[in-house]
């Protein structure tokens, strides 16, 4: 062949090959896109329902597909809910523990299956899969609770409320709260006179502890750590019962309402505000950098869950009483006035 004709013949195919392509739609591969299961072990407490549905309103604003599971307390449940999202093809776990050494489980069968996991709230134990822990600083919440009551009252007998005995976070509060109040026991300020955990952190089983304690103490009691607002309520319970609410100084946590109004009555102390919709946002954000391959270049923290140093964010939890109730609750607006000066 010349070398004209042969150029010809190359452009012909050229140009062949060209209207073929052309002739093709261009296949673009479908973005994946995010979907992520929330799991949380209850409802009980308000701020559960503010991170679900912060959570939820994050994920719809972003076009996120969210599954949410809610395990009423029971770990066998949660488990089988947190398979069946996996199952269904989630990408993260965003999961707030029942048993925070059972979920061990939970995290392991996620990470199998490729599933990054964010461990909400309530750090999971034993477990190397944990991609990142995203809480308050727990230990500190406990230090602002005990900081305050020992101010409140410095001297006299106390009762010891701790949270759920499955739940690591409650082990902390304690850790923390009690880093201030055991040197004024070991000094002889204090007397521990009764000192237990309450089951599943229900506020009835906080009500029957104080009757059981104000009973056997012939109500000489003048200090009470209770974990949470929910507990502290139970207790403020059996507390006017012996006429006592708003003369024994007592702690809380979670800025719930009730709470809220407890304190400008006078009832309850302080709270330990947490903004849960920080804590929502920052696991949404979390979800969507791991999703996309990236690095969490705010995971800055550390906590040990036995096995490992997990990446952590931990946010800062706020002391609230009546002196600061307005700025940090109300006109942050977690709460609104009217709900709360009733
Ligand atoms: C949470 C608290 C909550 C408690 C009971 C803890 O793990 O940190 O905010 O009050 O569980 O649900």
């Amino acid at each position: 062949m010349k070398r004209t004709s042969r150029a010809i013949v190359v452009l012909l195919v050229a140009m062949l090959f060209v209207s073929v392509l052309a002739g093709c739609k261009t296949v673009e591969p479908e973005a994946k896109k995010l979907k992520i299961g929330l799991s949380l072990a209850t409802l009980q407490e308000e701020r559960w329902v503010r991170d679900k549905d912060r959570i939820t309103a994050d994920c719809a604003a972003q076009g996120i597909e969210l599954l949410t599971q809610i395990a009423n307390m029971d770990a066998a449940i949660q488990e089988s809910q947190c398979d069946q999202m996996i199952t269904s093809g989630i990408n993260v776990l965003i999961l707030a523990a029942q048993d925070s050494a059972a979920a061990a489980t939970i995290v392991d069968k996620a990470h199998a299956a490729g599933v990054y996991v964010i461990s909400y709230d309530r750090l999971v134990m034993n477990t190397p899969n944990v991609d990142v822990y995203i809480s308050f600083d727990n230990v500190q919440v406990g230090v602002l609770q005990g900081t305050w009551l020992t101010k409140a009252m410095p001297k006299g007998n106390y009762a010891i409320l701790s949270g759920a005995p499955t739940d690591n976070n409650a082990k902390l509060f304690k850790q923390g709260a009690m880093s201030i109040i055991q040197p004024l026991v070991d000094k002889g300020d204090i007397k521990i006179v009764a000192e237990q955990a309450v089951i599943e952190w229900k506020p009835e089983n906080a009500l029957k502890i104080m009757e059981n304690a104000l009973t056997a103490n012939k109500n000489n009691i003048q200090g009470v750590l209770a974990p949470n607002d929910g507990t502290a309520g139970g207790c403020i319970q059996a507390l006017a019962a012996q006429g006592l609410a708003g003369k024994v100084p007592i702690t809380g946590q979670d800025a719930e309402l009730a709470a809220a109004q407890r304190i400008v009555k006078g009832t309850q102390g302080m709270t330990v505000f947490k903004d849960t919709r920080m804590l929502g946002d920052a696991a949404v954000e979390a979800a969507k950098t791991m999703f996309g391959g990236y690095k969490l270049a705010n995971a800055n923290q550390t906590v040990n869950n036995n096995t490992v140093d997990v990446p952590s964010i931990l946010l800062v939890p706020i002391s609230v009483n009546k002196d600061n109730i307005d700025a940090a609750l109300i006109d942050s607006g977690y709460l609104k006035r009217a709900d709360v000066y009733q």
